[in-house]
């Protein structure tokens, strides 16, 4: 086991560069592993589409493909898809067909090109392989040669130099794999010539060629790229259907939301049993949403389908629910009414920038602040046109900013004028901001943030909370 996480951090860059295998069955990592090759090519492997997602975002570790199979539980194939064009435009990308859990995965050749993946691998896939699809052993000393001369260039700072083009490593093109975009070279003058068109592949020599005149980066048009992008994201939003890459985001997604939020939960002293309540009742939540076919509202899906907007909500819930629990009222019944409510509270800010999102007032314009003052009656307004939901969710959501000594938007409503449902939902949400906070930055420490906003809070709502969190108050 130790020797796996030490191979897996080993980047291979005398010879090719390392592939990109995320897979979550441990037989088949192991069978990697075991294979001499991996020993001599190691490759950078992940168990589970997030971390993948992640390690694409961060680095620009210049990998020769990206291989994953097409049943990753935490995150759907298709938005796995997207991050690759997204932050790794170019690289041969596979999907390695999960036959046991999938049913005879075949995709036609159109939409193959579409989705920008070179081919589907059937079970069972050696580390053989893989490497054979993407590394020329053949072309090792050249490989060196090509990585060598690349590593010396600096990609961000031609990034941003260009409007139209992005350079890509010619090492990318060192697999022998046609390319999906059409192909620039940039001369002297800032004008791009194009050496290949979509579907071919380049041969070595020719890259050597090139590498010999000291060029270091070929170049693709950023609508090319974007054809890609948009592609992906008709799928995730359900625009168009894929036949093949079923939309897994739904609901099942939502629990995902917390292995670090829970894992801080456990090490704050949150005991066992109310973080299995908390967990059950994110769970109910989701049956009830699947039960009412909530989720085929597109704008719902969109926002499950946006992972750091789900997060947020689910932990909103999770912690809700909690404090909810610690009233022991009878209005717990309205499960649906308080988990609908604090899932959903913030949906209108789903197309919003980033800042918006993160719901950060000190850090807006003036324009976005307009915007977040209102979001808590734009939010009731999207939820007002889900069939069949309950009014009690659109008053439950208007108010989740509203705080008793009038310090809230959007009406500055105080004491005695709040929902109770909003109020936990409204400090549940404070919460669960700092736990985001605490992610980043781990010096913070949420519990003291919000001695600040208990005066904002009743009594009551403060109690539960302390009470569920810190052991103090009633329980
Ligand atoms: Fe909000
Ligand atoms: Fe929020």
């Amino acid at each position: 086991m130790q020797e796996q996480s030490q191979l897996s951090s080993i980047i291979y860059k005398k010879k090719s560069n390392p592939v990109l295998i995320t897979n979550n069955d441990p037989l088949f990592i192991e069978g990697i592993w075991k294979d001499p090759q991996s020993k001599v090519i190691p490759p950078i492997i992940f168990q589970n589409g997030r971390e993948t997602e992640d390690f694409l975002k961060k680095f620009k570790q210049p990998v020769a493909g990206i291989f994953f199979n097409s049943s990753l539980k935490d995150i759907p194939v298709i938005e796995l898809i997207r991050c690759c064009h997204l932050y790794q435009p170019a690289v041969p990308i596979f999907i390695i067909a999960d036959n046991k859990k999938n049913k005879n995965i075949t995709f036609s050749e159109k939409e193959l090109n579409l989705l920008g993946i070179q081919k589907i691998l059937q079970d069972p896939v050696s580390f053989s392989n893989i490497i054979q699809q993407v590394i020329q052993p053949a072309d090792a000393h050249l490989s060196q040669e090509v990585t060598t001369k690349n590593s010396t260039h600096n990609d961000q700072q031609l990034l941003e130099n260009d409007l139209e083009f992005i350079p890509i490593r010619v090492d990318t093109f060192m697999s022998g794999c046609k390319s999906f975009f059409d192909l620039y070279l940039r001369l002297d003058s800032g004008r791009y010539i194009k050496i290949s068109n979509t579907g071919e592949s380049i041969q070595s020599d020719r890259i050597l060629s090139f590498v010999k005149k000291n060029i270091t980066h070929f170049y693709i048009k950023k609508e090319s790229q974007k054809k890609y992008l948009d592609y992906c994201e008709k799928i995730i939003s359900g625009i168009i259907q894929s036949e093949n890459i079923k939309i897994e985001v739904k609901v099942e997604k939502l629990l995902q939301f917390g292995e670090s939020t829970i894992a801080f939960f456990k090490n704050s002293g949150v005991n066992e049993d109310n973080i299995k309540y908390g967990l059950s009742f994110v769970e109910n939540v989701e049956n009830f949403l699947k039960k009412n076919k909530i989720e085929s509202h597109l704008t719902l899906f969109k926002f499950l389908s946006a992972v750091a907007q789900a997060e947020h909500g689910s932990a909103t819930a999770f912690v809700a629910s909690l404090l909810a629990k610690a009233f022991k009222t009878e209005e717990l019944k309205s499960v649906s009414i308080l988990g609908v409510s604090a899932l959903f509270h913030d949906i209108a800010l789903l197309n919003h920038s980033e800042k918006i999102q993160a719901e950060d007032e000190y850090n807006m314009t003036e324009s976005e602040k307009r915007i977040y003052y209102n979001h808590p009656l734009e939010s009731s307004k999207v939820m007002s046109s889900v069939a069949g939901i309950d009014p009690m969710v659109l008053h439950v959501i208007e108010q989740h900013h509203e705080r008793v000594d009038r310090s809230g938007f959007p009406r500055k409503t105080g004491r005695g004028g709040i929902l109770l449902f909003s109020e936990l939902i409204g400090l549940s949400d404070e919460f669960a901001q700092q736990l985001r906070l605490n992610q980043t930055d781990k010096d913070t420490n949420p519990f003291v943030a919000m001695l600040s906003v208990y005066p904002k809070f009743s009594q009551p709502v403060v109690k539960a909370f302390q009470s569920v969190f810190l052991n103090r108050g009633n329980s």
